[in-house]
């Protein structure tokens, strides 16, 4: 029977709720969520990867009562706040000296949109139009609106929507646990950039920007590769002028180990996306920071219509942005980076152990907070489990009969829980990932 509810839920076929009845949360507390039947699990995915000190966290909740006595919204053109104001200074403060400039959005493909737009735009200002198109890497993601989706390397979202989006030019990526050059993370020096130095080449006069992640593709697969990359992908883009833009929707806010995992390769670029843990995970907000150049070639007399007409209406919400100053209040003044670093290895080394030369564990990879294990159907040849078997999704299913949302991404059985996980809980969560795998297989 259909589901009775009208709730038409994201990502997710409907009919599967046929057979699993769909979970109603009543309440969060830390990295537990209970439902309304007593049932608690664990957020091994931070809530969509946005929670990132916990549920229920009280100074987030105060950032938000207080902000909540001033103004809850408002119109965000001509008209500025506080929290805003401050959001956008940290948000200077701690990225690379160049990026100089906030530009609001609501959520994170809204800012991949203004991104987009910013970059063409700053080709149409400055007589270059031309340059239209976009260059962007296999399993590479950055939201489901269409124009997100027109650069976006996991056919699985974008395939069937083809025929209503601009062509961009896909290039195909790192892919370390198949490396077609038998290299590993350690030896590697980003052989598989030749792909990508090819397309710049071939389409300089028409391609304005290359859009990717760094260094870790999390809706594409948790993949996880080198800085080498990047440092040749921002030197080939100067020599091609063509702009850069860093998806750091779901990969920034510590999630790699460094505030931004830009800092890992030194490099800088031409549009830098935030979202998902700029609030902790508390209400939707999204920015791109970009660089005086940029800035300039919209600033003029209104006359001249260079002005970049983009907005949202919830752009730049008070309330939201008074939780992202209270979280870049947390990572100041609890070193949070920092303290990450000791505490998350505690969990790597403890999924090497459970998993490690397992069977089906084709690899394991750790970057920062972020771990992920590829399941396989033969770890010999690297081949994947038929798709149609479903087998992450049962690992899935069973995991939430053991306290745990570890919500899969193919075969792929990935952690990222908010910062605040414990050691024993660590150690609960992936003991439970454990019995669910093999109960499974
Ligand atoms: C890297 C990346 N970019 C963009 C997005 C899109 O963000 P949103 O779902 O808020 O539109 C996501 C969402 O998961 C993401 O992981």
């Amino acid at each position: 029977m259909k589901p009775s509810t009208p709730v038409w839920h994201p990502c997710t076929q409907m009919k599967d709720h046929e057979t699993y009845p769909i979970i109603k949360i009543d309440r969060a507390d830390g990295i537990y969520l209970f439902d309304d039947k007593g049932n608690s699990y664990i957020d091994a995915v931070s809530s969509w990867w946005v929670n990132l000190f916990g549920h229920n966290n009280p100074r987030l909740k105060r950032a938000l009562r207080d902000q909540l006595d001033k103004v809850e919204h408002v119109i965000f053109a001509g008209i500025t706040h506080n929290p805003a104001e401050i959001l956008a200074k940290d948000l200077v403060d701690i990225t690379p000296e160049k990026l100089t400039r906030v530009f609001f959005a609501d959520i994170g493909s809204a800012a991949v949109e203004s991104a987009m737009k910013l970059s063409y735009g700053y080709r149409k200002n400055t007589g270059n139009e031309k340059k239209n198109r976009y260059i962007y890497l296999d399993s590479g993601y950055h939201g489901e609106t269409l124009g997100a989706l027109s650069v976006c390397g996991e056919q699985l979202y974008s395939e069937l929507f083809g025929a209503i989006m601009i062509e961009n030019i896909r290039v195909q990526g790192p892919d370390c646990y198949r490396c077609p050059f038998n290299k590993t993370r350690e030896n590697c020096d980003a052989e598989c950039f030749f792909h990508m130095e090819k397309a710049m080449a071939e389409n300089k006069d028409a391609v304005t920007a290359v859009i990717l992640e760094p260094l870790l593709q999390c809706a594409g697969g948790f993949k996880m590769y080198p800085p080498v990359y990047l440092k040749k992908l921002v030197k080939a883009a100067e020599h091609y002028n063509i702009h850069t833009i860093f998806d750091e929707i779901a990969c920034g806010f510590g999630r790699t180990g460094t505030m931004f995992a830009l800092e890992q390769a030194g490099v800088c670029p031409d549009f830098l996306c935030l979202s998902k843990g700029i609030t902790s995970g508390y209400l939707p907000l999204s920015v791109v920071m970009t660089h005086e150049e940029i800035y300039d070639a919209f600033y003029d007399e209104y006359t001249t219509l260079k002005a970049f007409l983009h907005s949202h209406s919830y752009t730049g919400n008070p309330l939201a942005c008074a939780c992202g100053v209270e979280t870049m209040k947390i990572f100041r003044e609890d070193d949070v980076i920092n303290a990450n670093r000791k505490k998350f290895p505690v969990m790597h080394e403890y999924i090497n152990k459970k998993f490690g030369g397992k069977p089906h564990v084709g690899e394991i990879r750790h970057l920062g907070c972020v771990s992920a294990i590829e399941l396989v159907e033969d770890t010999s040849t690297r081949k994947s489990f038929d798709w149609k078997k479903r087998t992450g999704f049962q690992i899935f299913r069973k995991a939430i009969g053991k306290g745990a949302y570890l919500r899969n991404l193919g075969d792929i059985i990935y952690f990222m829980t908010p910062y605040i996980i414990t050691e024993d809980e660590m150690v609960r969560l992936v003991d439970i990932a454990y019995e669910s795998v093999y109960e499974v297989l």
